[in-house]
């Protein structure tokens, strides 16, 4: 019996996710399957509305090449192949594949033959992502060519009667001028799914894997106050309610008053069911930064003592099956790590500890975009402020204070910061950032109040606008308010006296300082 779900066969292309993500936007229900070991049965089982075939690395002809069950072009279910999905369905239908003249790579003009079919939304000159060495030359027998660029012949081709479409090019990155629309065509047009899909299913799909994961077992979360621990926090809450104990260490880094806020959340006094242990580790990680200057030196500092003050924390709770971790796609994609990866400790909790006594990571986010993160938490409930929080480094205000870390030094930059935060919402401008803050400067220079000469510390206002954070550029904020946040800060932050604004891009700079 059909279901309305679409089958997604993983050939080990980088962009699965995200057309699993894409399938997702569409409103319909999608899982991807290795194709390793798939057999036709499970097909069956799965009882997809449609299919889609991935990219992948290798080539139809290699020794032990990525392929599909026999059969499964009988089973009458629409099929789309995508660059290796797409040479795979010709190659298995008697097509013919051939190693390219000229490869094509990024940016492509393909011209759309025939937009009757999948390719409904195409320009007629329609920029496409390539990124192929080997090509369609024949179509197999029944398929009409639906696309052909300079270097490929058949870019796009199709047989409506077996609803069987291919496309050469990634449809489902950005890039590719209507790519979504022509994901869309296929899933909700040629494969007639219904838009039933929503993120509350995905919490439910999650929350029921995660009871019959854990079981009566335990489970433990570093929680950093971040949107995607939070998050990962809330649905195991859902999930498992008080057998998951969630640590929360307060390293006395954090900006001004986010140790409460998160505690308020998640504490006795929340909205959810679940163990809280905050650690005030403030005062233990002033004494270890004392005198430590150099960043690399202050970034390990911090990161070792989150994991000593973590195993404490862990050994007083004794032994725990499962450490859960908010890591969400890019985390998966920067770590690289494929789907059949070996898990082991992630980054985005600041590090985490190797010889705490767990068996198995649960990564629940581990599918999901930063954005489809926060629409999650909204589901959930977590307050707005959370949801949309931005990104916030691992080691704190600790990079945001450039030289030695003091408690005084932390309490000045939390308090600009406040304010820059303040300012910047009042002014509108918070969506329109990705990241801003305030940072300490390591510097204190003359200035005048009142008749008196000063000689006090100097704070740097960053804002950038980036998409990924490996590129950025300093954000334009209007004059008038970034004068009110000078002065606001010169007048209400004891031991500032001056204001910088930073303009450096990244590179050549970083977004933190430090
Ligand atoms: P940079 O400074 O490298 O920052 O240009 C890029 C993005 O990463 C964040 N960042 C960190 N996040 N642990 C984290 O979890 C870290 O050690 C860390 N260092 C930088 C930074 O805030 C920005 O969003």
């Amino acid at each position: 019996m059909k279901t309305n779900r679409v089958l997604i066969i993983d050939f080990g292309g980088q962009y699965n996710q995200l057309i699993a993500r894409r399938v997702r936007e569409c409103g319909v229900y999608s899982q991807l399957k290795s194709f390793d070991g798939l057999q036709l049965s499970e097909v069956e089982e799965f009882g997809p509305s449609g299919i889609i075939f991935t990219g992948g690395p290798r080539s139809v002809y290699g020794e032990g090449a990525p392929t599909v069950p026999d059969g499964i072009f009988r089973l009458g279910v629409p099929i789309l192949g995508i660059c290796y999905g797409a040479q795979l369905m010709a190659h298995k239908l008697g097509g013919v594949i051939e190693s390219a003249p000229t490869s094509e790579y990024g940016r492509t003009e393909v011209v759309i033959d025939d937009r009757k079919g999948l390719l409904q939304a195409a320009e007629p000159v329609n920029v496409c992502w390539m990124s192929h060495t080997d090509y369609i030359s024949r179509p197999p027998e029944g398929f009409t060519v639906t696309a052909h660029t300079d270097d490929c012949p058949v870019a796009g081709m199709e047989d409506p009667r077996r609803k069987l479409y291919a496309v050469q090019f990634h449809p489902e990155v950005d890039h590719t001028e209507h790519g979504s629309e022509f994901l869309r065509r296929f899933v909700l047009d040629i494969c007639g799914c219904r838009q039933d899909w929503k993120m509350d299913s995905f919490a439910e799909d999650q929350i029921a894997l995660i009871r019959e994961k854990v079981g009566g077992g335990k489970v433990l979360l570093a929680l950093s106050g971040g949107v995607d621990s939070s998050v990962a926090a809330a649905l195991l809450s859902r999930a498992i309610g008080t057998q998951l104990t969630c640590v929360f260490v307060d390293h006395g880094l954090l900006r001004k008053n986010e140790a409460q806020q998160v505690a308020d959340i998640f504490g006795p006094a929340g909205q959810f069911d679940l163990n809280f242990i905050l650690v005030d580790a403030a005062q233990r990680y002033y004494q270890k930064l004392a005198g430590v200057t150099e960043p690399e030196a202050k970034r390990k500092v911090i990161g070792e003592e989150f994991i000593r003050v973590f195993e404490e924390e862990a050994k007083k709770i004794g032994r725990v099956e499962y450490l859960a971790q908010g890591t969400i796609y890019p985390d998966v994609i920067e770590s690289g790590l494929g789907s059949s990866a070996v898990i082991k400790s992630h980054h985005n909790v600041g590090g985490l500890p190797d010889h705490v006594d767990f068996r198995e990571i649960i990564e629940p986010l581990r599918m999901l975009f930063k954005d489809e993160v926060r629409q999650l938490g909204r589901e959930l409930g977590l307050p707005e402020e959370l949801v949309s929080r931005q990104p916030f480094p691992g080691p704190g205000l600790g990079v945001r204070i450039i030289g030695e870390v003091t408690e005084e030094k932390v309490r000045v930059v939390q308090d600009a910061d406040a304010i820059y935060r303040e300012e910047i919402a009042a002014a509108g401008l918070a969506g329109s950032i990705s990241q801003y803050f305030a940072a300490l400067t390591n510097m204190q220079t003359v200035g005048v109040m009142g008749d008196f000469r000063t000689y006090d510390y100097a704070i740097a206002l960053r804002a950038v606008k980036t998409s990924d954070f490996m590129t950025a550029t300093a954000a334009e904020i209007p004059w008038d308010v970034l004068q009110k946040v000078c002065t606001r800060i010169v007048n209400e932050v004891d031991h500032v006296n001056r204001v910088f604004y930073d303009l450096t891009s990244k590179p050549p700079g970083t977004v933190e300082l430090e």
